[in-house]
């Protein structure tokens, strides 16, 4: 979350920084010399992910005040308190439970709910799957000084797991943070657009669009009600029941749960967005060019919650809920996280009247967020009471 930045026009990153983007652009572009323009996800991915180089791989500052976007969990508490109370409930179905959190970012959403969850049904193990070396050790300093009490019971994961395990997945802004490829509709058919280098900067190219994308895309745009016209462009992410495959293949009894901005297939292609919804983070300014400053700049796309509902029945689990993340948090017991706010001091309680207006009202994270339960090994009774979708309940729309 960030305020918009229409015009691009981005503060000059220190001479260290450029330096670093200017190593994994060179990288980039050597790729593209030897191999010719490349997919839009490969471009993302070493954005992303290059070892050293990359957004998520170099050790900037990343999240909250002094880095480029905030994250719910990281505006304070409230956002943990309430998931810890849809987690309660799931663990007191299932007894002995584990979490295991997919991209943790700092670290603070595994370090508030333990601290949360301690005092009545504590996880038997919180795991953490973390691409980023370089946040896996974020991570540690920050629950070996919040939760000390806790570390045994933590570990890192390289792969996910594989072994069998009970109770609940968690990903917040992860599926946005995966890479997506990037199509154009022409008059002569759909096309790929890929990165190709000119002298100075990166451009986009349009070429054939692979068979297996191409297919993926006719079909979902023949579920659409609204046909887009030539020009619209867009994002779709193809390896997505892939990769929900693996992060849950394990998970024999649970929920997993998440949280993300994004909407329903039918309103991510709606012929109105017909530049994408591809968006750019840097310094608390968001754009939509993902070829300044290669490597400082997060990169990221709305998630189509119609395609993760896919997803997951080519997985065997069920949705079991979707809503809207202030529905979710209100359903959860925002109002009873909000009881002791007369007790606090004038501070405080600015603080946490900022906190909980950015995570429900609707032109902040309230809509434009959303939750999404997926289930497993659960009676129908169980999954139809997750308290988180008591208030609202959206699956009719996907
Ligand atoms: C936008 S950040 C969100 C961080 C955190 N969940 C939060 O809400 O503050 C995305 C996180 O996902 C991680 N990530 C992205 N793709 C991943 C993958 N395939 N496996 C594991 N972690 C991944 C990144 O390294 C980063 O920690």
């Amino acid at each position: 979350m960030c305020s918009a930045n229409p015009r691009n026009i981005l503060p000059e990153p220190p001479a260290e920084l450029k330096s670093v983007s200017k190593e994994l652009t060179a990288i980039i572009r050597n790729k593209i010399a030897r191999n010719g323009p490349v997919a839009f996800s490969e471009y993302m991915e070493m954005s992303l992910y290059e070892p050293g180089l990359g957004y998520y791989s170099a050790g900037l500052r990343k999240f909250a005040e002094g880095g480029d976007f905030v994250t719910a969990p990281q505006l304070g508490n409230v956002f943990a308190r309430c998931l810890a109370k849809q987690i309660e409930q799931i663990a007191d179905e299932i007894g002995q439970y584990e979490i295991c959190e997919v991209g943790a970012g700092t670290g603070i959403l595994a370090a508030d709910l333990l601290q949360s969850l301690q005092q009545k049904h504590p996880p038997t193990r919180y795991r953490i799957l973390e691409r980023s070396a370089h946040l896996r050790q974020v991570q540690k300093e920050t629950l070996q000084q919040a939760v000390p009490q806790w570390m045994d019971r933590i570990s890192w994961l390289d792969e996910p797991p594989k072994d069998g395990w009970d109770g609940i997945f968690l990903a917040n802004e992860v599926i946005d943070a995966l890479t997506v490829d990037r199509f154009c509709i022409e008059d002569d058919g759909i096309k790929q657009l890929l990165v190709a280098a000119d002298h100075s900067e990166f451009r986009w190219q349009k070429g054939p669009c692979p068979k297996r994308m191409q297919d993926k895309i006719h079909t979902l745009l023949a579920g659409l009600e609204q046909q887009p016209d030539a020009g619209f462009c867009s994002e779709i992410n193809i390896d997505l029941p892939a990769w929900l495959h693996a992060v849950t293949a394990g998970m024999q009894k649970g929920i997993a749960l998440f949280i993300d901005y994004g909407y329903t297939r039918h309103n991510y292609y709606l012929p109105e967005r017909r530049d994408g919804t591809l968006i750019c983070h840097y310094q608390q300014r968001a754009h939509d060019n993902p070829f300044i400053w290669p490597g400082l700049v997060d990169i990221s796309s709305s998630v189509d919650f119609t395609a993760l509902a896919e997803a997951a029945d080519s997985c065997g689990l069920e949705v079991n809920g979707y809503t809207t993340q202030a529905m979710f948090l209100l359903a959860n017991g925002l109002d009873a996280v909000l009881a002791d706010f007369e007790t606090l001091s004038e501070r405080q309680r600015l603080k946490m009247n900022n906190q909980v207006r950015l995570l429900t009202l609707p032109g902040e994270m309230g809509e434009r967020f959303q939750v999404m339960a997926l289930g497993r090994g659960f009676n129908n009774d169980f999954c139809e009471s997750l308290r988180g979708f008591s208030m609202s309940d959206l699956r009719h729309k996907l």
